[in-house]
């Protein structure tokens, strides 16, 4: 059976250079599916916002959304080390609602850590948690629920300057006690710097290579159709699966080739000749 990882077992793959595969994921076929490939860790992250509810970005996305598709995951994989992300509004409003945030997550839905978005501006919310006795994780560089701020989802510390804030940030998450950091977004020469300066784990989507990556699983199984980002690589097309087995079973209903002999419960023996004669 699957060994779940701890954050020490994470921190070793760093140390030995190993790099750690993690995937979104919502729901609980999706999530068993991912224990079963060997998936390292799995994140219920607030894309299911897009991903599964079809808002234009993760701003909406509440607490009891989050909950309730991270229980599906935790029951499906039970052997894999589960991040809960923190939706927008659950720590922005103070240290005091986070920590009571980031404990439903653990009491609620089992999960190995939270996830939070923001560097110095969130360092005494990190604290907090961490005090607490929970992981957290950061996410810097691209930020999805301040997209509004940073000028919509685009890459972030293309500039000098804009790459030296980045770098801040992510030393300011490790200093406030989060034991791994997600990088969004970024170029691979500033997550390089970030990946080589900090301890802990430096994860990346859209950030060049590190100790480790993370993709949103509806994209790399080719299913979420809106856009495609360029740090996507498409790995199926599970859209297309889709697209083919509903049209066969449309067909094959209205043809009246299913249900076929095989996919009916015949009566027991002797009881047909009972049934009412019309
Ligand atoms: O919510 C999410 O899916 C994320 C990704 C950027 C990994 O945070």
């Amino acid at each position: 059976m699957k060994k779940k990882l701890s954050r020490f077992d994470l921190q070793k793959m760093k140390d030995d250079g190993q790099r750690a595969v993690w995937i979104t994921a919502y729901d609980y076929v999706t999530a068993q599916l991912a224990e079963e490939s060997g998936m390292d860790m799995l994140l219920v992250g607030d894309s299911l916002g897009m991903a599964v509810y079809g808002y234009s970005g993760t701003v909406p996305v509440t607490m009891d959304q989050c909950i309730y598709h991270t229980e599906a995951v935790r029951r499906a994989a039970p052997n894999t080390f589960v991040i809960g992300d923190m939706p927008f509004g659950s720590y922005q409003t103070g240290v005091s609602k986070a920590c009571k945030n980031a404990v439903r997550f653990h009491k609620e839905a089992g999960v190995d850590c939270v996830k939070l978005e923001g560097g110095v501006r969130v360092a005494s919310v990190i604290r907090a948690i961490s005090d607490g006795g929970m992981l957290v994780m950061g996410h810097v560089g691209l930020t999805p629920q301040s997209a509004g701020a940073q000028g919509g989802f685009r890459a972030q510390g293309r500039t000098a300057e804009s790459a030296q804030a980045i770098i801040d940030d992510a030393r300011a998450v490790y200093e406030s006690g989060a034991f791994s950091l997600l990088v969004e977004g970024v170029p691979p020469e500033v997550t390089r710097l970030i990946c080589d300066d900090l301890p802990i784990p430096v994860y990346g989507i859209g950030a060049g290579d590190c100790d480790g990556q993370v993709m949103i699983c509806s994209d790399i199984l080719g299913l979420f159709q809106a856009f495609t980002p360029k740090f996507v690589k498409r790995y199926g097309d599970v859209a297309g699966e889709y697209r083919k087995v509903f049209t066969a079973y449309i067909d094959d209903v209205r043809n009246g080739d299913f249900p076929g002999e095989e996919h009916v419960y015949r009566m027991i023996e002797g009881e047909t000749a009972k049934l009412p004669v019309k």
